[in-house]
């Protein structure tokens, strides 16, 4: 049986730090559609174009193409065990697209967290992040979790960057379209029972505490 965990949460909520390091204690693949759409982006071509520009305003990707692209990284073999999904779903469509994909191969969404924190923390959140060029699961912020040497990757000494929705108008319309879109899957998860809030007001240690807590029986049921 493959084990698929939802991380869900405000943009700048730490899905992506958190899902890097559940990926390495728990051995799935960490699946994030918006660093599918951010490889997409540095291609050439007429979807490219159109998915750099959604992205750099903070609109959503059209279902259509997200479920398709998330459907073709989910089907590789890398992921036959399963996978920590991490931006996707994020709307009710893609859930259930998310739902029906699954339930064809005999599985389901076994485990959603919510990470839980107030707008105003998630804008600080995002405000200070820089990302490493060569890797981007190396993440740091200015304030909470600075590098060593400014601007350099601890990990492999790459330069940082910003990424070019991390600007307050690209903050401010994603957080109206998480609001909009993404919320009303925190009570379609919650209906189904599968749904976990965790504080994530927290340092990043022990939000990953109670992540792993709550994701290893999951994962340990093979
Ligand atoms: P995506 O890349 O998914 O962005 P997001 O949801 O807006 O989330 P972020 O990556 O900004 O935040 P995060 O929760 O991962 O936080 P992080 O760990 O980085 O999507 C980007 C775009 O792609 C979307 O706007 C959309 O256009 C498109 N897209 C993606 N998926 C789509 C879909 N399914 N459908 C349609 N379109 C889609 O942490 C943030 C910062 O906080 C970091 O600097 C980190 O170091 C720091 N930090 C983390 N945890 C803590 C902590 N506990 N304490 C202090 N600081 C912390
Ligand atoms: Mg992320």
């Amino acid at each position: 049986m493959a084990t698929y965990i939802v991380l869900l949460g405000l943009p700048g909520a730490g899905k992506g730090t958190q899902a890097a390091l559940l990926q390495e204690a728990l051995g799935l693949p960490h699946v994030t559609s918006g660093g599918l759409f951010r490889e997409i982006a540095e291609q050439d071509g007429p979807l490219a174009d159109r998915v750099r520009a959604i992205l750099a305003s903070g609109d959503l990707v059209p279902d259509d193409i997200t479920i398709q692209i998330v459907e073709a990284r989910i089907s590789r073999d890398d992921a036959a065990n399963g996978v920590i999904l991490d931006g996707f779903p994020r709307t009710v469509l893609q859930a259930q697209a998310l739902d029906k994909l699954l339930a064809e191969r005999g599985e389901a969404v076994d485990i959603v967290p919510f990470l839980n924190l107030s707008e105003q923390e998630a804008l600080a959140r995002l405000g200070g992040r820089w990302v490493c060029s060569k890797d981007p699961s190396h993440m740091y912020h200015t304030r909470f979790n600075p590098p060593k040497t400014p601007s350099v990757c601890d990990i492999d000494g790459a330069p940082l960057f910003q990424r070019e929705d991390d600007t307050p108008e690209a903050h401010r319309h994603r957080l109206e379209v998480y609001r909009e879109n993404t919320q009303p899957l925190i009570d379609y998860y919650r209906d189904k029972g599968i749904l976990v809030e965790i504080d994530a007001e927290r340092s990043i240690e022990a939000i990953k505490a109670d992540l792993l807590a709550a994701t290893r029986p999951y994962y340990e049921r093979g």
